[in-house]
């Protein structure tokens, strides 16, 4: 870039950011769905230096807060129901489901969305959600693994997670992750792109502010999968990561990536207290 073209967009990066609206903002809007209220505001973790962390319903329109307290009115809860009939299907080599063997429904995973990613022992590696179903797959079943970020493993992804719905998020940071949570942390307040901006910059310093016509909340991963109303299906962590990467026009690192990876660890992390509230609801 030249020095023309760096200082129009720095001046373009100060002007992204509006306070106006800022006022309409509900911090004390509560979140119920199903007689469960959820935790949308908690304490900040302790190596954060804001106060607070907060759930991105908080910031969304209320008619969008509206769909995400209603089962009924949760376009997510559809692929929920996909994901149940895939729970039950028979396929690989192996002749099983996941209903053959997790006997107890995908009720047995209650908890597990609430601590990940973590550390896996006898794999040696961090895994995710997406892992632990690929890893069932491939080595139980005798069947591919799902693509990441598509449609079928989101919606597993969203059935897993939902049986953690209202649970605070409580993801490790030490023992063995500590060096990949450390990456994510430095890919979170590094700058990139064409807007030479991090992801603190919209995410830290400016949650509750406007951009463009948005409102940007702490982006946190508490509420994943996403139901989108822009693109009216669910969205995974990593996705959105690529999204908000492609809008300050950075080259994306790929879903799946040792850079993405971490930063969903160092996310996750940055929300500990929040409810789990897959699948949730955002424009
Ligand atoms: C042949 C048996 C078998 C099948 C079929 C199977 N799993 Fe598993 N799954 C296991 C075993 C065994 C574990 C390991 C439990 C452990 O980690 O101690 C496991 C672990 C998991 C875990 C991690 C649980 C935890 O608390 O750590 C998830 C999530 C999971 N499976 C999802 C699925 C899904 C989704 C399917 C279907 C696509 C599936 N599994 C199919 C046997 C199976
Ligand atoms: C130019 C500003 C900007 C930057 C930089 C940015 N994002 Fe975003 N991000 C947004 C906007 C706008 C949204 C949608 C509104 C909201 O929830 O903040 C969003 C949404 C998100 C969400 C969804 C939150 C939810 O509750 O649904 C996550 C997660 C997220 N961003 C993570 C990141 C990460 C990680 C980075 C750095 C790689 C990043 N963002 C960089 C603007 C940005």
């Amino acid at each position: 870039m030249n020095k023309m073209t760096l200082s129009a967009a720095i001046v373009a990066t100060a002007a992204l950011f509006t306070g106006a609206a800022n006022a309409q903002v509900d911090l004390d809007a509560v979140l119920s769905i199903d007689g469960t209220t959820m935790i949308t505001r908690a304490p900040a973790p302790d190596f954060l230096d804001i106060d607070e962390v907060i759930s991105g319903w908080v910031y969304r329109a209320t008619e969008t807060q509206a769909l995400q307290m209603d089962d009924f009115e949760n376009p997510g809860m559809i692929f929920v129901d996909v994901a149940v009939d895939d729970w039950n299907t028979v396929e690989g080599t192996e002749g099983k489901s996941c209903a053959s063997c997790h006997v107890g429904g995908p009720e047995e995973f209650a908890g597990l969305r609430a601590v990940l990613p973590r550390w896996n022992e006898a794999e040696g590696k961090m895994f995710t959600m997406e892992d632990y179903i690929n890893y069932s797959r491939v080595n139980y079943m005798g069947a591919e693994p799902l693509p990441l970020a598509k449609p079928r493993m989101d919606a597993m992804v969203a059935l897993i997670s939902l049986q953690s719905r209202g649970m605070p998020m409580n993801v490790a940071i030490d023992g063995p992750v500590a060096d990949i949570w450390a990456q994510g942390e430095e890919l979170y307040y590094t700058r990139v792109g064409q807007l030479d901006m991090a992801c603190a910059n919209c995410h830290e310093a400016n949650f509750g502010n406007m951009i463009r016509a948005d409102r940007l909340s702490q982006g946190q991963s508490n509420g994943f999968p996403v139901y989108r109303l822009k693109n009216a299906k669910l969205n995974s962590i990593q996705a959105r990561f690529k999204g908000c990467m492609k809008n300050i026009r950075a080259e994306p690192y790929a879903v799946g990536s040792e850079e993405f990876r971490a930063l969903e660890l160092y996310v996750a992390s940055r929300g500990n207290g929040l409810s789990v509230e897959g699948p949730s609801v955002r424009n």
